[in-house]
């Protein structure tokens, strides 16, 4: 077992909000938020619009796959995909179950769901994730959109897109990093399982790889 299975659910917490309040500081994107001020938004949005606390925290970490590499700010400039709902996914199953991560590894999918479903969802995108959509991958096809829609916690997914293209805000005002430690308490569970039923069936989707 390494290291990291063995911390407790308070220094798994500890690590996640140091994360937050150190390496987040960087450009969302394209946008003038960074990356702390785009979690912090998404998760408030979450909280005020009386989602579920596994959704809360969801919206908190969805980009946590962000921060934890060293690819830099501008790799989408380059053309770069950093895959990172699928490093989100792998460094989050270690402490939260399938209600928080498989948001989290379904809404980069789920940008590409509803630009095939909702005719003007594509057309409101933001220029950032426009560039990343072709990146990503183009808008699903029918027979993908009937896999998504086959997954557990494609609604969920769909609803932290959402909270996703709103938290974009560069005036909007949160709370810090630590009001949420009380979400990730009630969620966080050390001995997660380490697999993602999302990943291995958008790992096995013909046309749909995991990082989508
Ligand atoms: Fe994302
Ligand atoms: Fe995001």
């Amino acid at each position: 077992m390494c290291a990291m299975e063995t911390i407790n659910a308070a220094q798994a917490i500890d690590e996640i909000v140091e994360l937050l309040n150190t390496r987040a500081k960087g450009r969302y994107g394209l946008t003038a938020v960074t990356q702390q001020q785009h979690a912090l938004q998404c998760a408030s949005l979450a909280e005020q619009t009386g989602e579920p606390v596994e959704m809360v925290v969801a919206a908190l970490l969805h980009d946590i796959g962000h921060i934890v590499h060293e690819l830099g700010e501008d790799f989408a400039d380059q053309g770069v995909d950093d895959l990172h709902e699928e490093l989100g996914l792998r460094y989050l199953a270690r402490w939260f179950g399938p209600e928080v991560t498989e948001p989290v590894a379904l809404h980069v999918a789920a940008k590409r769901y509803l630009c095939a479903a909702e005719p003007d969802y594509r057309a409101r995108l933001s220029e950032d994730s426009e560039k990343s959509l072709r990146l990503q991958g183009e808008p699903m096809s029918e027979e993908e959109r009937g896999t998504f829609e086959g997954h557990r916690f494609w609604r969920e997914a769909l609803r932290l897109r959402r909270l996703d293209d709103l938290g974009k805000d560069l005036g909007a005002k949160t709370p810090p990093v630590e009001h949420f430690r009380p979400h990730l308490e009630a969620c966080v569970q050390t001995g997660s399982s380490t697999a993602s039923a999302a990943s291995e069936k958008m790992a096995s989707t013909p046309g749909s790889p995991l990082v989508s």
